[in-house]
């Protein structure tokens, strides 16, 4: 389903091992990394994940735009990769243009799913779901009022929804407080009755679209950016030759043992090594 994603145009002449790097604070890009996986099976991959940072949520603009800024920077340098994508919302809705500023390279971000939400809905009720930081951004005023101006959103920012998802990655249960919170949160909101669509305005929320399918109950469907992202880093790459040369790889920051818990679910994204940047 197509949805917002801001871009630059691609290069003429690629290394054909040059990866494709995704970033986001936590295992959240992983899910554009799935999409990404079946328009592009061929193409090698170095996910970036920035834990040390995580949650960008609950951080200032100034915090957010320095982390992503600098790391991407320093990994642009060191990698080389034909093409970053920014798979996080709030990463992008807060930095993207300063990135876009200081790479070299073409840059995909992701940005709330609100005008597929805005062509789903029946009822003219949207929700939108991100982090705390993100709902609050001009960026995603300015996407309501351009395309959900006639329909009502309501924006909730749900805490402890990344984390569940970071523990769900981790193999671990998932705290039934924070879905709980994030369902009846918007549903206490004037208006709310009739939501039938929800924009998964994190990437990290589609990792727990089961569980909030559940608490939302039947009627309400669910969108979010991440095919739409992995069709546009495939039209940017268009004719671009692909050769994996070594494995796909996980990158860390952050003092904690990595890959460690989050292995196995890396593996099945097809990252089976990890390391630290
Ligand atoms: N996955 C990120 C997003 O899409 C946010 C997670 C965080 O708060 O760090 O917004």
């Amino acid at each position: 389903m197509p949805s917002p994603v801001l871009d630059t145009p691609a290069l003429s002449s690629v290394d054909p091992a040059a990866p494709i790097l995704l970033f986001d604070s936590g295992v959240g890009g992983l899910t554009v990394l799935g999409e990404l996986r079946k328009v592009l099976p061929q193409a090698p991959v170095i996910y970036a994940a920035d834990m040390a940072g995580l949650p960008y949520g609950t951080k200032t603009e100034a915090q957010v735009t320095a982390r992503v800024a600098g790391l991407l920077g320093r990994m642009t340098e060191r990698f080389a990769p034909r093409l970053v994508c920014i798979a996080c919302n709030t990463a992008s809705t807060i930095a993207l243009g300063m990135v876009r500023e200081v790479l070299e390279v073409p840059v995909v971000g992701t940005v709330p799913a609100i005008k597929p939400a805005a062509a789903m809905t029946r009822s003219g009720v949207i929700g939108l779901l991100g982090t705390q930081a993100t709902i609050r951004q001009a960026y995603v005023d300015r996407l309501e009022q351009e395309f959900a101006g006639d329909k009502r959103l309501l924006r909730y920012g749900g805490p402890g929804l990344v984390e569940a998802a970071e523990a769900k990655l981790r193999g671990e249960p998932v705290d039934p407080a924070a879905i709980a919170r994030a369902a009846e949160a918007l549903r206490a909101m004037p208006g709310c009755e009739d939501i039938d669509t929800v924009v998964l305005a994190c990437t990290h929320f589609p990792l727990l679209e089961e569980e909030l399918a559940q608490a939302f109950g039947p009627g309400v469907r669910f969108v979010h950016g991440a095919e739409g992202i992995a069709r546009r880093i495939a039209q940017l790459t268009d004719g671009q030759d692909f050769a994996r040369q070594i494995p796909d790889r996980a990158l860390f920051t952050g003092p904690g043992e990595f890959p460690g818990a989050y292995g196995a679910a890396l593996a099945r994204y097809g990252l089976p090594e990890g390391g630290r940047f």
